[in-house]
């Protein structure tokens, strides 16, 4: 039997179901619980806002597979955990359309000004059709340029392309001066590249320089990709251009000077939030954490 420690209760029904008679399962209810039960755990699954630093998973000597339910691994110690031979798994491709249809919906209600439009019908404001209440952006003909040409990167290209968008790709391989000269071009920037040392603060305050003053932004792979503080000052600057954020520097802390401008649209973090996806991720970590146990190198684990 093994002993498996769930930071969060994430689908305790789905995870009973396929880890059947071989695990028993810990849901700890408050930290020191947490603590005291990952000493003895032979896998941890944990949640994307919960940090596993070199501390911790030296407070956790048996520790040999770690189940993340999210893609995104920024907030594990990678290096130290392929160090100590624990591996990794995560949720890859089954979160991919998910995401993609969500930075779609950024863009639209970014172009279109819905969350302005959505206040003022909910707050009794709406008066009557007026040639020039909330006019906003057409997509057809404009170029997206999207950084980061992995599954989500490609499917979010799918679907901007199917609203009329030219596509661009730049990439953790393109060079400056490629780099400079596309994002001179970009009407909108969707970023689908995942947060490491090397891509923190991506767009700062010089590639801001280099960007049309009405861009849209679309972010949602990590909040530091963006400085954050550099593009509140890009979008106070230039109120034709916007920022359609899923994920923030700071999480969950949004800035009020975000919040407060007009020319953001602004969602708690919901890339993969469908029913059908939280589902299927679910099962492939189960099933991947269970693999790993048993010494099988599941599909989703991290290879890095
Ligand atoms: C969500 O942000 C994820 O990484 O799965
Ligand atoms: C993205 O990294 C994905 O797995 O779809």
């Amino acid at each position: 039997m093994y002993k498996i420690v769930f930071t969060d209760p994430i689908y305790p029904d789905r995870a009973k179901k396929i880890f059947k008679k071989q695990g028993i399962l810990f849901f700890p209810k408050n930290k020191k619980q947490l603590l005291k039960e990952t000493k003895e755990a032979d896998a941890l699954i944990t949640l994307l806002s919960y940090s596993l630093d070199k501390t911790r998973i030296n407070e956790m000597p048996h520790l040999h597979v770690v189940g993340n339910y999210a893609v995104g691994l920024n907030n594990i110690d990678l290096s130290f955990c392929k160090k100590r031979k624990i591996k990794v798994i995560h949720t890859p491709k089954v979160l991919t359309r998910a995401t993609a249809e969500l930075a779609l919906t950024l863009l639209m209600s970014l172009a279109r000004r819905v969350p302005e439009g959505i206040e003022l019908c909910k707050k009794g404001e709406f008066t009557g059709w007026k040639p020039d209440l909330l006019l906003g952006k057409e997509l057809k003909g404009k170029t997206a340029v999207l950084f980061g040409k992995g599954r989500i990167g490609k499917e979010t290209a799918k679907l901007f392309k199917a609203v009329g968008l030219k596509i661009e790709w730049i990439d953790r391989s393109s060079s400056v001066s490629e780099i400079k000269t596309t994002l001179k071009k970009a009407d909108v920037l969707s970023i689908h590249t995942p947060l490491t040392p090397e891509t923190k603060h991506w767009l700062n305050a010089s590639k801001f320089n280099l960007l049309k003053k009405e861009v849209m932004i679309i972010n949602t792979a990590r909040g530091p990709l963006i400085d954050e503080k550099a593009l509140i000052s890009f979008l106070k600057n230039n109120p034709y251009a916007g920022a359609g954020l899923d994920v923030y520097e700071f999480e969950p802390a949004i800035p009020k000077e975000l919040s407060k401008l007009k020319n953001t649209v602004l969602l708690p973090h919901i890339g993969s939030a469908t029913h059908e996806t939280r589902e299927a991720m679910a099962d492939c970590l189960f099933e991947g954490v269970l693999k790993a146990l048993q010494g099988k190198s599941p599909w989703n684990q991290w290879k890095g």
